[in-house]
């Protein structure tokens, strides 16, 4: 039986999920819920499913009988307003799938999973970057065993995006994604050292940004792995949105712009493997990770996936927190830093 779903927040990305949710068979649309009534109204309308204006209104409506949430809101950081929700749906014993990153504000980020844990609930966050079939290919190279030992890694994620709100917007919004794809081949993070720049901006208040908009990170995985992440606000996507590199004993694959092309370059002969993106039938954009993430998500509520074994959860969303705020605090305090595990 489909799983009752709701939207709450209708900017641009909960008019991304909402749509998928109506495709996917595995989910059936209820409705959305914003507390702009116009934005609700609008999105509910083109969909022909209800509309609330409050969180509490839905689940006074609907709460029998739905199964999940999104949590498509944004606020500070472009995580602020997704506590509330999460906390309200949590309470009402529904699973929510919440865009990232899951909370800017790390006690709320570390709060939302205890809950979900503590009531049993699932708990995903939109890392939407991994759901790509040349990812899954990367990644079963390395469970596999193909590039021997994990050794190096390097990770580049840049975007254009001069907002302005916060010192911090563009590492605790952009680089959840970033971090989630290393963590996602490598494991987990122990140390972190980060340096951060500003880049000139002629009405900034010493003319630079407000923003760090730039910024290299090394990181150390607690297996031995060494990496580095480079980041900016401040670069096109449409040359190149991301790239990661892994190397293990045995070669490396390189891994363009999420699915574009995959290559294995092996160390010890001389023939490459390159996997690059079908026109026919291969992913036709970038948007099609919203559909690819949130159908697996689906499958794995469905399949009642053991809690601690789904893709992109929480755990996950707030284990890439962990590292960005180790992140701040090594260029606040000019050392390295240990992530909280
Ligand atoms: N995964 C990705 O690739 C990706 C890409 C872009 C943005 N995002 C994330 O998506 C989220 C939403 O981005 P957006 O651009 O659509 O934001 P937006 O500001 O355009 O929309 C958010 C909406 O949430 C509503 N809202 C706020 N609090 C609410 C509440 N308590 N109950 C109901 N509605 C509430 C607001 O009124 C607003 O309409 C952000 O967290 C952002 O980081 C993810």
């Amino acid at each position: 039986m489909a799983l009752r779903v709701a939207v709450i927040g209708c900017g641009g990305i909960g008019n991304t999920h909402g749509p998928i949710y109506l495709k996917d068979s595995l989910a059936e649309l209820v409705g959305y819920c914003d507390i702009i009534p116009e934005k609700a109204d609008k999105s509910a309308e083109r969909d022909g499913v209800k509309r609330w204006y409050s969180v509490q209104e839905m689940l006074s409506d609907v709460g029998d009988s739905l199964d999940a949430v999104s949590v498509c809101t944004a606020g500070a950081e472009n995580g602020g307003d997704h506590y509330k929700p999460t906390m309200e749906c949590l309470a009402a014993d529904k699973h929510v799938l919440c865009e990232k990153p899951i909370s800017n504000n790390i006690e709320h980020a570390r709060e939302m999973v205890a809950t979900a844990e503590r009531r049993g609930l699932y708990l995903g966050v939109n890392l939407n970057h991994r759901f790509t079939p040349p990812g899954l290919t990367a990644k079963k190279w390395m469970d596999e065993g193909r590039l021997g030992s994990p050794l190096l890694l390097n990770m580049t994620m840049w975007i254009n995006n001069p907002n302005e709100t916060s010192p911090w917007f563009h590492i605790r919004a952009l680089h959840p994604h970033s971090l989630d794809i290393v963590r996602y081949y490598c494991g987990p993070v122990k140390k972190v050292h980060a340096f951060f720049n500003r880049s000139p901006k002629e009405d900034g208040p010493d003319g630079k940004r407000v923003c760090w908009s730039n910024v290299q990170v090394n990181l150390l995985f607690e297996n031995d792995v060494v990496g580095h992440l480079t980041g900016s606000y401040d670069a096109n996507p449409a040359h190149n949105l991301e790239r990661c590199e892994v190397m293990g004993t045995e070669g490396r694959f390189v891994l363009e712009n999420c699915f574009e092309e995959l290559t294995f370059y092996p160390r010890r002969t001389n023939e490459l493997t390159v996997i690059r993106n079908s026109i026919m039938g291969g992913m036709t954009g970038f948007g099609q990770t919203f559909e690819k993430r949130i159908h697996r998500w689906l499958e794995q509520l469905t399949e009642k996936t053991p809690r601690e074994d789904i893709d992109a959860s929480g755990r996950d969303g707030l284990a890439v927190q962990e590292i960005i705020e180790a992140a701040i605090a090594s260029w606040e305090g000019d050392c390295v830093v240990s992530v909280r595990g």
